[in-house]
């Protein structure tokens, strides 16, 4: 049976004092929980998140890298450096990425190829906007951001990385999409893998993001294709956020 990985976006939210006050709250309450559990924080804080979390059951991750390894990249940050603080995960083409700062598919599946040559599981978000769902287009869409990996690094290089399906309209919105629609592309994405390779598919992780919370997380994750969730807003609630692990 699949594992099931529920993680935390934290997006640019936190301050020292308030990771403190989360994660300790979180590692009092994650004993009994049935997912695999990661919070990904912005770079500043993953020196102090590699302190609290080094032995515990909690995993933590980037939110984004260069595509580079070293050199002279003002403001970037390289996968192995990632690696010197711990990180296991890191996720690439979140949609806020690929909306705000141009991430193109090509770019996406470049840092994609990064991180797993250091060594870290990335987590590749993939999702259609309104525009595109309510165009009929959402696998095309889909299934372009994964061939851009696919084609570059392999669909062999999926046994060593998560997909998260974030549908655009459903982030931070407080809409949810149905567990049917949700489930429907999970189908979809796996069915394109599976094609491929049926082993990496079974065990592929495929979360769900996009306003997960406490309350709705136990029908989404009893889909058959959904595999957990990245959670954003209520990743930042200890109590939600635990809620969710225990559901997964
Ligand atoms: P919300 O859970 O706040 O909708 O964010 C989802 C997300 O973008 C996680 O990466």
């Amino acid at each position: 049976m699949r594992r099931t990985l529920v993680a935390g976006n934290w997006k640019m939210h936190g301050t020292l004092a308030e990771n403190e006050a989360l994660l300790t709250a979180i590692l009092a309450g994650i004993g009994d929980a049935k997912a695999q559990v990661a919070v990904c924080a912005p770079y500043p804080y993953l020196a102090q998140i590699q302190g609290k979390l080094t032995g515990t059951a909690l995993a933590w991750g980037a939110q984004n890298l260069s595509q580079y390894g070293k050199g002279a990249y003002t403001g970037e940050v390289s996968a192995s450096m990632l690696n010197d603080f711990g990180c296991k995960y890191v996720i690439v083409g979140h949609s806020e990425r690929r909306a705000l700062y141009g991430e193109s598919d090509e770019l996406v599946a470049e840092k994609y190829a990064a991180a797993q040559a250091a060594g870290l599981t990335p987590i590749l978000c993939v999702g259609e906007t309104l525009a595109e769902r309510e165009g009929n287009v959402t696998e095309q869409v889909v299934g372009r951001q994964i061939d851009a990996v696919l084609n570059k690094c392999g669909v062999s290089s999926l046994a060593k990385a998560v997909i998260a399906y974030e549908p655009v309209w459903a982030i931070g919105t407080g809409v949810t999409a149905s567990p049917e629609q949700a489930q429907a592309v999970h189908a979809f994405i796996r069915g394109k893998i599976r094609a491929l390779d049926s082993a990496v598919a079974d065990s592929l992780i495929i979360q769900y993001g996009g306003s997960v919370k406490a309350a709705n997380a136990a029908v989404l994750f009893s889909q058959p294709d959904i595999d957990g969730g990245l959670i954003g807003g209520a990743a930042l609630n200890a109590e939600e956020f635990l809620a969710i692990c225990k559901v997964g």
